[in-house]
């Protein structure tokens, strides 16, 4: 008895910002699963080429195409490359993103520009550029990266969570301007996942046994544990959510802090 397949992006094509490693790899792996085909793009063409023959793999079309979002020009050609290619965009995962760790009276003004102009200004532009497209066929799928550090401040990252509290507020915004287009526009939240941006901290012992202490689930966050919500933020079955921006943090923003060897 044939069902409704429910997830199903066959069809849909997936432009992903930062697809040359981390977890902008993991969205896009997940969304060709689905069987969207890709629109993968970085500063890194040799990379994005490695992730273009996986994906191809499995069987899906992948355009890879060098994008640095800090460039105005190269995000507007890019977008238009790829509707030239695919003839249009259904979904948007605005990935790419760095973060500079420092104490905050070390931080310089380059230092600030660049946290914000990728992860803020760089998501915006990129998200405005791929609205124009949706918007005049009423439909689309807009996926901001954010953070943890959304909903919350962290000595050492001044500019990194002033820039991911912006994508909440960016996020709910642009919902609220294209919602009448059927455009949508969540965010997915990560809390702590081990990937090239973060993984000397994952070296310090003492480091991950007190944050395991505050994470509710009692271990950190695995990159697959992803997969599942952007696929459906991705989907016809997320038609009715716009503005949100969900946390995977295995339950810290809950504020549970607990001392070790506290019981409750
Ligand atoms: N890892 C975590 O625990 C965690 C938690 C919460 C949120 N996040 C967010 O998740 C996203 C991905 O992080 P990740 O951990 O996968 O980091 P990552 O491994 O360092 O990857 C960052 C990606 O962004 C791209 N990028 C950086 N600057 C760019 C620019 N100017 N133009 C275009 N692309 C640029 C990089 O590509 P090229 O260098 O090839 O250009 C790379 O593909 C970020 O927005 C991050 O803030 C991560």
């Amino acid at each position: 008895m044939g069902g409704k397949k429910y997830f199903d992006l066959t069809g849909k094509i997936a432009l992903v910002t930062g697809a040359s490693r981390g977890l902008g790899q993991y969205f896009g792996r997940a969304l060709a699963r689905a069987g969207a085909d890709l629109v993968i793009t970085s500063r890194k063409l040799e990379s994005l080429n490695e992730f273009k023959a996986e994906i191809e793999a499995l069987g899906r079309k992948v355009l890879p195409l060098p994008l640095d979002v800090l460039d105005y020009d190269n995000i507007q050609n890019v977008v238009d490359a790829a509707c030239d290619y695919y003839g249009k965009i259904d979904i948007l995962v605005n990935n790419a993103g760095v973060n500079i760790r420092k104490p905050a009276l070390e931080v310089t003004w380059d230092d600030w520009n660049t946290v914000l102009n990728t992860n803020l200004r760089g998501a915006f532009f990129v998200a405005q550029a791929v609205a124009g497209k949706m918007i005049p066929r009423q439909q689309g799928r807009i996926i901001n990266i954010a953070s943890f550090a959304s909903v919350s401040g962290s000595a050492n990252l001044a500019a990194y969570c002033a820039s991911k509290g912006g994508i909440k507020q960016l996020t709910m915004s642009l919902a609220d301007d294209w919602g009448k287009h059927s455009v949508t526009v969540n965010g997915i939240a990560p809390g702590y996942l081990k990937t090239e941006l973060n993984k000397v901290l994952y070296e310090d012992k003492e480091w991950v046994e007190r944050i395991l202490e505050r994470i509710p689930l009692k271990r950190t966050g695995r990159p697959d544990d992803l997969e599942g919500l952007v696929v459906f933020l991705a989907s016809d079955e997320s038609a009715y959510i716009t503005g949100q921006t969900i946390l995977i943090d295995g339950g810290i923003s809950t504020g549970a802090v607990r001392s070790a060897g506290q019981k409750t």
